[in-house]
């Protein structure tokens, strides 16, 4: 109510002036005993938490998850347990390489992450807007980021430095062939489809393992922006798409995705013409037909950024019993990253911030630490075993065993599979001329200020995709082929 509420200190005491720091008369200096004025500044200059290293910029809101189609052939996963159920959950789009105050429309791949609140645990799906990435290898993912942010000396972006390394990794054809193409800027995050990307696994009630992929279709339809368009909507609104998210929600028209998976027997990685395991690569869809599974809706904003989708904090380590990992390196590494991250941006106990806390009871042993506040398991036993039977492992959920073999080295995949070029070849050809002409010239933008041996590089990797790939891509900017060979 206003007119009411009390404004006091951290510690509960009344605040008795909020317009006027204390001082030695009315010119005179401050005065140190003024501790409002004293917990206010410090507090205002300890704001700023560590953004996230690429996908700063994000937008977040809540909803929910129905299931349509019953899928527990493949899995045991309660979230899918039976067509209607439903499952509270939290999204957060994002760009990648621009920083927390980065503009929106942007051409780069979109962040596509979800956390379904299970009764099981968190699941969360840290997907992209695109089925591929740049890279095969956990290792060169530093790299990428390094070659797409800012330049050290300029402390500019450069066109030189992200096509140099591009160019020089074939596998990164592929993705770079969606983000120059019209889908590489989407008009709002309402408009673009998501995908997990990976290749994951399920695991049914019979302990039979499956690997599957995920894709959420967006029900709004995909919209593009051109290059002209988005420098215009970024002249105007540098917050395009937090706006589009944001206002839809609140006149309650909210954005659905339906999510269908792709499902491979767990025999077939071993002779499918694909490398299963390869997150620069897609299983055609003639090969694995999309399966419905469920609608995702998002219909609540949250009531506050900062608290809700600045310490919101996704990992694909989050999987619940029915769902799990599968042997991509890729996904490996991020294993590790995403947790490692949140304890150096929200702190050991980020799992307490109410976003990212289960909604089901969970005992880990993990106790103290900095900003524990949940009471930290109180008098309970600290170790395991214990003969109180206190929070004890639960092996009715292992998985069946995996088959891996094969000696240790640092295998070069580039020698063992070296055709990156057929599917960004395939997905080409399956353009449009209208859409072919929009690659062409937005690679000829995106592009331009590198070096005209890149340049060449860039257009000796389409050439290889397909003859007009590379020729189109030459025409653009401007270099005969003659020339590049
Ligand atoms: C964010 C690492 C590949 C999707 C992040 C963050 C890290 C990271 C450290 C920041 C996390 C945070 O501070 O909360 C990596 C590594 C990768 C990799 C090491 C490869 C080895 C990918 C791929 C995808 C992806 C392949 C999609 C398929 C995302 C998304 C976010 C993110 C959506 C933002 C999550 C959010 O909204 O909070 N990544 N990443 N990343 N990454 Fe990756």
């Amino acid at each position: 109510m206003a007119g009411k509420q009390k404004l006091t200190t951290i510690g509960g005491a009344p605040v008795v002036d909020n317009q006027n720091s204390m001082t030695t008369g009315p010119r005179g200096p401050l005065l140190m005993q003024d501790v409002w004025f004293l917990e206010k500044m410090a507090h205002f200059d300890r704001e700023v938490i560590p953004e996230r290293r690429m996908h700063a910029k994000g937008s977040g809101a809540f909803g929910t998850f129905t299931v349509t189609n019953d899928i527990t052939q493949y899995t045991r996963a309660k979230i899918f347990a039976e067509v209607g159920k439903q499952t509270e959950l939290f999204a957060r789009f994002s760009t990648v390489a621009g920083e927390r105050g980065a503009a929106d429309a942007e051409r780069d791949i979109r962040g596509f992450a979800v956390k379904f609140y299970t009764e099981e645990g968190n699941w969360d799906m840290v997907g992209n807007n695109t089925p591929v990435f740049f890279l095969r290898d956990p290792l060169k993912f530093p790299d990428l980021n390094h070659a797409v942010k800012r330049d050290p000396k300029t402390n500019m972006r450069s066109a030189q430095n992200n096509w140099d390394f591009w160019t020089l990794l074939p596998e990164a054809l592929h993705q770079v062939t969606i983000v120059m193409s019209d889908r590489g800027l989407p008009k709002s995050y309402r408009h673009m489809h998501g995908f997990g990307s990976h290749t994951y696994s399920f695991i049914n009630a019979n302990n039979e393992r499956f690997w599957v992929k995920f894709h959420f279709k967006c029900m709004q339809g995909i919209e593009n922006l051109t290059d002209e368009e988005a420098a215009r909507a970024v002249g105007e609104d540098r917050e395009s798409h937090q706006k589009d998210l944001f206002e839809a929600i609140d006149r309650a028209d909210y954005p659905r995705w339906e999510l269908k998976v792709q499902v491979m027997p767990e025999k077939d990685a071993d002779t499918y013409h694909v490398h299963p395991f390869d997150l620069t690569k897609v299983w055609p869809h003639k090969d694995y037909p999309l399966i419905d599974v469920g609608v995702m809706e998002l219909n609540r904003n949250p009531e506050n950024y900062h608290a809700e989708v600045e310490q919101s904090a996704f990992t694909p380590a989050n999987v619940v019993p029915g769902i799990s990992f599968s042997p991509d390196k890729m996904l490996h590494g991020r294993l590790f990253s995403y947790g490692d991250a949140h304890r150096y941006r929200l702190g050991v106990n980020h799992h307490q911030i109410p976003v990212n806390t289960p909604r089901c009871p969970y005992h880990s042993y993990h106790r103290d630490g900095a900003m524990r506040v949940d009471g930290n398991y109180g008098s309970t036993k600290g170790y395991e075993p214990n003969s109180y039977g206190e929070w004890q492992e639960q092996p009715n959920f292992s998985e069946p065993p995996l088959a891996i073999n094969g000696a240790a080295d640092h295998w070069n995949f580039r020698e063992d599979d070296d055709d990156y070029y057929s599917q960004p070849g395939n997905l080409f050809r399956l353009m449009t001329p209208e859409k072919q002409q929009v690659l062409f010239e937005n690679t000829a933008r995106a592009i331009d200020g590198a070096d005209d041996e890149v340049k060449k590089r860039h257009i000796r990797n389409c050439l290889k995709a397909d003859h007009a790939y590379g020729k189109g891509v030459a025409d653009a900017i401007g270099i005969s082929l003659n020339d590049v060979n």
